[in-house]
């Protein structure tokens, strides 16, 4: 529960007026933050001053421009590094540490396709994931798990949502090689101990990846204070382009993992018969990158800085509170997740009793209140929680977001349950 205070806080919106899109349609209820968040307009500028000012292609010009260009992509990767505590015992950014790629899939395929046979699989070994992994932190290891024999092992939850600290002992063993796992689940909201989790992976000497994708735009992180090896996460989910994603490793992790992709720019040389890779991180980097959009994401993180990162992850703790207060409260409404909104980062999911949440985020849409309905890329953990119709609806907030959105959701669930509503037992009943 909110203290009156904080209801008046989240009542009061001070960002919306920096979200072009939201700006000029005050009538729209966007609450599906986790699939991709709106873009602050200092992005759309960066990605402009990019191509009206330093366009040329970076790496690969001796001239002024191109020089600026690759200078201005090194401070991108400083600043990630900043953001997500990549620095070394100084405190200065590691940016050599930080790969682009395309989106968060991608910096996981690479991972899986490099470090996967890397670690040599066989089929004595097992890589450890969790039952609420996204796909994109699943198949990749189903994948290579089938072509190496080696075991797919799921942490799976207790009744009150939790990887405990018993299943993290039991599961990850002396034939676990790799554990990959979600900081922040994109269905559950909730928040895993990926520390423990990674402490727990070293002491049998498996590497350890987490899929920053929720957690990184929503909680301040430290990949130095969590101590794993390797994380990804995209751009799009913290304000910044689409197309952008994020791989950080440990300099010797990503020193010993081969290319990924090959061709230009990620090569020291070249013979009619062999290549020497180029160091970390051009080594990932083949081809032409989207330097706008990397340049661009730099601008958006400089964003959620100046607006102070635990202000914002604050607020959205609060907003997330008052979303599964009012969702609790509705008697045709079940939570999937905790019932406690202060467990939730970001998302909320749920469903309206015996209503598809197709149909339910279809009437919504008619209220111009956007929410994610359907598996959420999560389909074996929506089997395991045995939720009807394998799907269902979704709500995410963030900082953008204001009690008024809340508030115009539950009036548009109020609006399905008239429509479908009525044959069906509500919680009293
Ligand atoms: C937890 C999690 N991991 C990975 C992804 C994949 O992100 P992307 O689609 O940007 O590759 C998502 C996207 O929703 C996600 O929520």
């Amino acid at each position: 529960m909110l203290t009156t205070q904080q209801l008046a806080d989240i009542e009061q919106n001070p960002y919306k007026a920096d979200f072009p899109l939201l700006a000029q349609n005050p009538d729209l209820t966007f609450l599906d933050s986790a699939a991709t968040a709106q873009r602050p307009e200092v992005v759309l500028d960066a990605e402009r001053t990019f191509y009206t000012t330093m366009n040329a292609n970076p790496l690969r010009g001796l001239y002024r421009l191109s020089v600026e260009a690759t200078e201005a992509i090194d401070e991108a990767r400083k600043t990630i590094a900043r953001f997500i505590g990549a620095v070394d015992e100084k405190g200065d950014p590691q940016g050599n540490q930080i790969v682009f790629t395309r989106n968060a899939s991608e910096s996981l395929n690479l991972v899986a396709r490099t470090l996967g046979p890397k670690v040599v699989l066989g089929p004595d070994d097992e890589v450890v994931i969790s039952i609420m992994e996204h796909h994109s932190n699943l198949i990749p290891w189903q994948q290579l798990c089938r072509a190496t024999g080696a075991k797919l092992t799921y942490l799976r939850l207790d009744d009150d949502f939790r990887i405990t600290p018993e299943e993290v002992a039991a599961k990850i063993g002396p034939h676990t090689k790799i554990v990959s796992v979600t900081q922040v689940s994109n269905v559950l909201g909730v928040q895993n101990d990926v520390k423990a989790i990674a402490r727990r992976a070293h002491e049998v000497g498996a590497y350890m990846v987490v899929d920053g994708a929720q957690s990184v735009p929503h909680v301040p992180v430290n990949v130095r204070d969590l101590d794993c090896d390797l994380m990804a996460f995209s751009a799009h989910k913290l304000g910044g382009p689409m197309g952008i994603g994020v791989l950080w490793g440990k300099s010797e992790v990503l020193d010993a993992m081969p290319p990924f992709l090959t061709g230009g720019e990620m090569i020291d040389s070249v013979t009619e018969t062999d290549a020497v890779w180029a160091p970390v991180p051009q080594k990932f980097e083949a081809g032409t990158q989207d330097a706008a959009g990397s340049f661009a994401t730099k601008a958006a993180i400089d964003y959620l800085a100046s607006k102070d990162m635990a202000k914002l992850e604050a607020r959205e703790r609060e907003l997330a509170t008052y979303l599964t207060d009012r969702l609790n409260d509705l008697p045709y409404v079940d939570v999937i997740g905790p019932k406690d909104g202060s467990r939730h980062v970001s998302a909320v999911a749920f469903n309206v009793r015996g209503v598809h949440p197709h149909d339910v985020a279809s009437i919504l849409d008619m209220s111009n209140v956007c929410i994610r309905a359907g598996h959420h890329c999560a389909q074996p953990l929506l089997n395991y929680l045995e939720v009807e119709n394998r799907a269902t609806c979704r709500a995410s907030v963030a900082f953008y977001n204001d009690k008024a959105d809340i508030d115009r959701l539950v009036e548009g669930l109020d609006k399905v349950w008239s429509i479908f509503g009525g044959a069906v037992d509500t919680k009293e009943a």
